[in-house]
Parts: structure tokens; sequence; C-alpha cells
């Protein structure tokens, strides 16, 4: 490293050793938890002063590789995140603000804890509660009180939890925290549930949980925690400042999921790779064919190999998966289609989809969560389960080709071209699959 790069860094330190005195946390309603949680009021009312948690830029200039990573992610943007903000606005219009403070305290939990969230347009926010779920709000949770909608329970200040217990940092304190390797740490975020209906909305970590990674003590973390699909290493130290041992594995902090156009979107380009490879780790399909008295039977079977929850999980009412199927004949003429795009990029209305929709009140079907009265339609694929699909086909011909491909978006085209008028933003479709068969 060159003398001036190391002036630099010293002089960050220096700033950093005055910000990490200065910061004594001062917790200014020491309450109890209470004792029963209805889900209608919030895990941790207002409970710190603005400052309290520290900037990740603090963070950053010691743990770079993981500030980096983190930087990139959908935790760091999961308030100004443009798919976010503009269902937040729907849902504050049209339930009259009551589901503010829901949303909000997952979204903005270091606003919400410190009194800058309602108001709800975000116009109370420091640079600190703007970037969303920061290091210092996760490295200082402390349990967490309901695997549901937030229930981590946070005490900020000078200790830093984590995965280790014996480390040894320049600037703050270290503890111990089984909780930071379980999978209920996520959990507390990763399901929602309509404090009303009780519809879970997002039900990722409870599909883990019955599942067969569970029982295999795979957690969220050893899949979205480590380099690429499945479970790997990476080697290294997380701290270019002070002692950091060397370690077998660094825990990353890409919170990579399948939203690699959001990425390509946020300029993160690394995020947005392994998202497609994610996307293509977690699915297989095995075609079947057998030639009927007026056509063909072409039976799809989808399986989850690679995720630990059901595909696709989280959002799914806002994103969307399905099959696309062309059968060929003998002369090369197209026999039939499914999940086809038309002229406007909008996928097939009569593909087979994989997702979760609601049901208001008047049982009408929704994807506007905050309406959520029973589910109304739920067809997923569960971790290594499979979905068989039987598309009965009437043609003429005796051999035929069926190319079938599953394909996965963030969200539909219809939907962004309501969200962002007049800019012609183009959803791509991300190939998880694809396989032919001739008979
Ligand atoms: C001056 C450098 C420096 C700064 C600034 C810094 N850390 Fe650290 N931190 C370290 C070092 C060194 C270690 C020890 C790493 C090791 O040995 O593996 C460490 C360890 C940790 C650990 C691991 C604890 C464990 O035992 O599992 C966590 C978590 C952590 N830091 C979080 C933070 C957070 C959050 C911030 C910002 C609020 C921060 N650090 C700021 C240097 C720093
Ligand atoms: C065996 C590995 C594995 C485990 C364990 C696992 N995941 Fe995943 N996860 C994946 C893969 C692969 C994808 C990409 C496919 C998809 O989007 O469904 C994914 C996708 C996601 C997504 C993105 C969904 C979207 O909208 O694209 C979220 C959020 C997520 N996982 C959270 C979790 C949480 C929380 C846990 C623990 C309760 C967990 N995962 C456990 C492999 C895993
Ligand atoms: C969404 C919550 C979350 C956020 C945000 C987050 N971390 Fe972590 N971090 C974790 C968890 C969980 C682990 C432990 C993972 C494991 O055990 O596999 C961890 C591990 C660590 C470790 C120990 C790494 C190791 O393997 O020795 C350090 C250091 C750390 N984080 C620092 C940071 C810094 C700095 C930031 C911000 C740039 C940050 N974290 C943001 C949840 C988070
Ligand atoms: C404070 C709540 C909170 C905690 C704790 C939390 N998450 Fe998240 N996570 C979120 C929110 C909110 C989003 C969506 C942000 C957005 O895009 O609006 C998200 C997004 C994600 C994604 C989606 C990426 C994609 O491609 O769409 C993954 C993967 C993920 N989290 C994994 C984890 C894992 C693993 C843990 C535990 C180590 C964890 N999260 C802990 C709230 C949380
Ligand atoms: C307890 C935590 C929690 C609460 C409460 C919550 N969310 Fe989320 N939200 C998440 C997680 C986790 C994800 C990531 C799931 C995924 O990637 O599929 C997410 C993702 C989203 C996304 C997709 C963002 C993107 O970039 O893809 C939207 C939109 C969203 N939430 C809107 C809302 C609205 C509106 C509310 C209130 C009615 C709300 N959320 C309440 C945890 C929460």
């Amino acid at each position: 490293m060159s003398l001036k790069k190391y002036m630099i860094l010293f002089a960050n330190i220096f700033v950093l050793f005055s910000v990490f005195s200065l910061t004594g946390c001062r917790p200014r309603v020491t309450t109890e938890p209470p004792p029963v949680l209805s889900p209608t009021e919030p895990t941790q009312t207002v409970q710190f002063d603005p400052g309290d948690f520290q900037d990740p830029a603090v963070c950053g200039a010691c743990h770079t590789e993981i500030y980096q990573a983190w930087s990139g992610s959908k935790h760091a943007s999961s308030w100004v995140g443009e798919l976010f903000q503009p269902d937040f606005q729907d849902a504050l219009t049209e339930t009259d603000g009551a589901v503010g403070a829901l949303c909000g305290e997952c979204h903005a939990p270091i606003a919400f804890r410190t009194g800058q969230l309602p108001p709800f347009d975000g116009s109370e926010f420091d640079e600190i509660s703007r970037r969303g779920i920061s290091c210092d709000f996760c490295h200082t949770v402390s349990e967490v009180s309901e695997k549901f909608n937030t229930g981590n329970v946070s005490a900020p200040g000078p200790v830093k939890r984590g995965p280790r217990g014996d480390t040894v940092s320049p600037v703050h304190e270290t503890k111990y925290s089984q909780l930071h390797t379980d999978a209920e740490f996520c959990g507390a975020c990763h399901n929602v549930r309509h404090p009303e209906s009780g519809v879970l909305i997002i039900d990722t970590y409870d599909d883990w949980l019955v599942g067969p990674y569970a029982a295999e003590g795979v957690t969220c973390q050893d899949c979205h925690m480590t380099p690429g699909p499945g479970v790997g290493k990476n080697p290294g130290r997380s701290s270019i400042v002070g002692n950091a041992k060397e370690r077998e594995h660094i825990a990353t902090h890409y919170f990579v999921g399948g939203s690699s156009w959001q990425f390509s979107r946020m300029g993160s380009d690394k995020h947005a790779r392994k998202a497609e490879e994610n996307l293509r780790a977690a699915a297989r399909l095995d075609l079947e064919g057998k030639l009927t008295a007026d056509g063909l039977d072409l039976t799809v079977n989808v399986t989850n190999v690679g995720a630990g929850h059901k595909i696709p999980t989280g959002v799914t009412y806002i994103r969307e998966m399905w099959i696309e199927v062309t059968v060929m004949n003998d002369k090369g003429e197209t026999v039939f289609r499914s999940g086809h795009m038309d002229a406007q990029n909008n996928v097939d209305p009569n593909a087979v989809f994989f997702r979760r929709l609601f049901r208001d009140k008047e049982g009408n079907p929704t994807s506007k969560s905050w309406f959520a009265q029973e589910i109304g339609f739920d067809r997923r694929i569960p971790p290594r389960g499979t979905e068989t699909e039987t598309y009965s086909i009437h043609a003429a011909g005796q051999t035929f080709t069926a190319t079938v491909r599953l394909l996965y978006r963030s969200i539909s085209q219809a939907a962004v071209d309501a969200n962002f008028p007049g800019q012609e933003i183009l959803v791509p479709s991300v190939e998880m699959a694809k396989a032919e068969i001739r008979f």
C-alpha cells in the first residue's frame, strides 16, 4: 500500500475513533417488551435517538468488501427501492395511512426506531435512515421476539453482535450471537403477516422451516451469505484494519435472490449476475410426451432443485414465473404455443403461472398485499418438490418437437408501464430452465 493510502487510512481511523467515542447509546424509553404482542402493534416502538445507529460508511472504512457487497444489495435500497416506493404510496393512499408503520418498520427499520417515521414520505429521514437495512441495524439485534413483522429487538451501542466470538476490533466491542447464524434472525422480516386478516403475505421463513433444508440444518445464511448458488466458501479477512483473522469463510453480504433486473438497474452488476445464477440453479424441467388419437399429451415437470423454500418466494404476487411451451410438427409448423409474450411484452394471460394471489374483502383476486383477506391462489414449487402440468394438444402430425422454458420476471410489464408512465422500460425475462423433447 502506498504511503498516501496509509495516510488516508489513518485519517479515516482517527475520524472513526471520534465517531465511536461520541456514540454512547441513550435509550429514551427503556420499556419492557409488551408481554403479548398483538400483530397490529409495532414490535418495537420508538426507543432511540437519531444517531444511535451508526452510519454504514463508518463500518465500511474497515469492513470494505462487506460494505461494497451490502451497498449494492436490496437491503441497502429497501426504502428507496424503485419497486417498493410506488407500491408503498398506493398502500398509504388506499388505507389512509393505516399500513404506513407496518411497511415502514421493516423497509426502514432505523427510521422507524429513531422516530423519523412517520411522516411516511421520508422527509424527516437522515442519511443513515435512507440507507435502509444497514450494518448497525443487523449487528445490534439482541433477540427475535416474533418471527414475523420485524420482530428483531434492537440494542444499539458499542457492542456489535456477530457469528464469531473470537474477534477483537480496534473501535468496537464484539459479542458472539448464535442468533445471527440462525434462520430466525432473517425470519423476523422474511415473514410478513397482515395485521387484521392474519394472512401471511410473505412466508419464506415458515416455508423453509417445514421443508427439508431446515431439517438438515441448512440456513438462509448458508445459501444467501455464501459466494454462489448452494453452500460455498469465501476465504479471507473481514476487515482491512486491525488484527482481523484469516478465515476459511467470511460471510458475504450480497443478499442476492432472483432480482437480476433490478440489480442491473441499480448498477449492481455483480449482484445481477449472481441473481441470474441463483435463478438458473433453482429449477429443473423434465418432459414426457405421448401421442394421442388426435394429437399429443405433453407433460411438464418443474422441480425445485436449488432453493430452500418454494419457488417463487417473497412477493410472489408481484413477481411472474411461468411456463412457455412451443410445439412444432414434423413439417416445422408451430401447432401449439403457451406462455409467450405479446407485442407489448406482456405475458400470455393464459400461461401456467407459479405465484400467490390474494382475495380482498369482496372476494375479488388482488395483488395488493394490504387488501389481503385470504389466499385466493397458491401454486408454487416446494423445496425438492415437483409441480406437474399436462398440456393436451390437438394437432395433426406423426412426430413433434416440444420446447419448454421456465421464465422469471421481477414484475409484470403492465405494472412497470403503470408505475413509470412514458418511460418505456422493457422488463426482461430470465430463463431459469429449458428442455426439449422429440416424439
Ligand atoms: C477500525 C476498523 C473497524 C470499524 C470501523 C468497524 N469494525 Fe467491525 N471489526 C473490525 C475488526 C478488526 C474485527 C475482527 C475481525 C476478525 O478478526 O475476524 C471486527 C469484527 C466485527 C464483527 C464480528 C463480530 C463477531 O465476533 O462475530 C462484526 C459483526 C462487526 N465487526 C461489525 C461492525 C459494524 C456494524 C461496524 C460499524 C458500525 C464496524 N464493525 C466497524 C474492525 C472494524
Ligand atoms: C438451499 C439454498 C437456499 C436456502 C436454504 C434459502 N434460499 Fe432463498 N433462494 C435460493 C435460491 C436458489 C433463490 C433464487 C430462486 C428464487 O428467486 O426463488 C432464492 C431466492 C430468495 C429470495 C428472492 C425471492 C425473489 O423475489 O426473487 C429471498 C427473499 C430469499 N431467497 C430469502 C431466503 C430466506 C429468508 C431463507 C431462510 C428462511 C432462504 N432464502 C433460504 C436458495 C436458498
Ligand atoms: C440483513 C442483516 C445484515 C446486514 C444489513 C449486515 N450484516 Fe453483517 N452479518 C449478518 C449476519 C446474519 C452475519 C453472520 C452470517 C453467518 O453466520 O453466516 C453477518 C456477519 C458479519 C461479519 C462477520 C463476518 C465473518 O464471517 O467473520 C461482519 C464483520 C459483518 N457482518 C459486518 C457487516 C457490515 C460492516 C455491514 C454493513 C456494510 C453488515 N455486516 C451488514 C447480517 C447482516
Ligand atoms: C429488518 C428486516 C430484514 C432482515 C433482518 C433481513 N431482511 Fe432480507 N430483506 C428485507 C427487505 C425489506 C427486503 C426487500 C427490500 C426491497 O427490495 O424493497 C429484503 C430482501 C432480501 C433478499 C432479496 C434479494 C432479491 O434478489 O430480491 C434476500 C435474498 C434477503 N433479503 C435475504 C436475507 C437474509 C439471508 C437475511 C438474514 C441473514 C435477511 N434477509 C434479513 C428485510 C430484512
Ligand atoms: C416484516 C417485513 C416486511 C414488511 C412489514 C413489509 N415488507 Fe415489503 N418486503 C419484505 C421482504 C423480506 C421483501 C423481499 C421479498 C422478495 O424479494 O421477494 C419485500 C419486498 C417488497 C417489495 C418488492 C420490492 C422489490 O424491489 O422487488 C415491495 C413492492 C414491498 N415489499 C412492498 C411492501 C408494502 C407496500 C408493505 C406494507 C403493506 C410491505 N412491503 C411490508 C419485507 C417486508
